[in-house]
């Protein structure tokens, strides 16, 4: 099946009479045990499940009407030329939709993330687009399709979709009709994420391309499923019982294994820089010394961290310049 045959395959039956212009917003999404690998290239189907929490204050406003000649795209009101990575992203997503090949699209998005910085901005960025072309074309379509909608932009904006705690179902279809991502339940009122911005700078690796040379070529690889398996249970019921320890632990082991096995791929992929590795070390001194605080880290070398609202302005003392992102 192709990217093209899944969109129809979810919008074909929506009718809907089309608007002006659709706006939506979505947040953030960080995994706390991660996407990393794909079983189908085209249609972002991933090898395991993962679990992610959304960042409610962090993410994508998108606005998307319709335009003649070409499409047109503005990232924080900068217009993007059109040969550009992202705007080339942007009309082949696009092109799942259009109703016809002479109709554009003019797409406005404004995001309080900087753009790939590891900080999962695709994740919110095609979310977004997806909930806006709902609202454009009026389709009414349900969280669920819409979460498979966001998936055929980027693997991870399947979550974004969801606030809170978010599992996305890795599915078995070959179809990927079962992979969506559905939210968690569980509330937990004091647990707080911020973000230590190591480097704004785009990365040099994109996620797509290391993820694909570490199921090409890493051996450590054929170890993450079983590992994701075990840390997914850990963290559902971390969740449940509110077991801080239990679920900081699971996700800074998760984030390690899977840099391990970028590590480990041809050639190497090594996000990480001098303060990436300072950070960390702080942060497990910080931990020997009483303090709960862990971290998790995404295709970058940011670190973001967990700890609970009562230890934040102690957190605050030693990372002065950290951005608090959920309290
Ligand atoms: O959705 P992508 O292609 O940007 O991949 C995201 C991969 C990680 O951020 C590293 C992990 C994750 O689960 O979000």
């Amino acid at each position: 099946m192709t990217d093209k045959e899944a969109a129809q395959l979810i919008t074909g039956a929506a009718k809907g009479c089309p608007k002006e212009c659709g706006q939506a917003y979505a947040p953030v999404n960080i995994a706390l045990c991660k996407y990393w690998g794909k079983r189908d290239e085209m249609l972002n189907l991933p090898v395991t499940s993962s679990l992610s929490l959304s960042l409610p204050e962090l993410g994508a406003t998108t606005r998307i009407s319709f335009r003649e000649g070409h499409d047109q795209l503005f990232l924080d009101g900068v217009e993007q030329s059109r040969d550009s990575v992202s705007a080339r992203r942007v009309s082949k997503y696009l092109d799942l939709f259009r109703p016809d090949r002479s109709t554009f699209f003019h797409v406005e998005s404004e995001s309080t993330v900087p753009i790939a910085a590891g900080l999962a901005s695709s994740a919110s960025g095609f979310a977004a687009l997806a909930l806006a072309l709902n609202d454009l074309f009026q389709w009414n379509l349900g969280l669920r399709d819409l979460s498979i909608l966001a998936r055929l932009g980027s693997g991870s904006a399947a979550r974004s979709i969801y606030t809170g705690f978010v599992l996305w179902h890795a599915g078995t279809r070959e179809d990927g009709m079962d992979s969506f991502a559905e939210p968690v339940d569980g509330e937990w009122p004091g647990l707080c994420m911020g973000l230590i911005m190591v480097s704004r700078r785009e990365k040099a690796v994109s996620s797509r391309i290391a993820m694909k040379r570490t199921v090409d070529t890493s051996a450590l690889y054929r170890a993450w499923p079983a590992k994701v398996e075990s840390d997914l249970k850990n963290l559902r019921q971390a969740i449940e019982k509110k077991d801080f320890d239990l679920l900081g632990r699971t996700a800074e082991s998760n984030a390690l294994a899977m840099h391990a096995t970028m590590m480990d791929s041809q050639p190497p992929v090594l996000y990480w820089m001098p303060e990436t590795v300072e950070e960390i070390r702080k942060i497990w001194r910080l931990r020997d010394n009483g303090l709960p605080v862990y971290f998790t880290m995404d295709a970058g070398p940011n670190i973001k961290m967990l700890f609970m609202e009562k230890d934040a302005s102690l957190i605050r003392e030693h990372f002065p310049d950290m951005e608090i992102a959920l309290s």
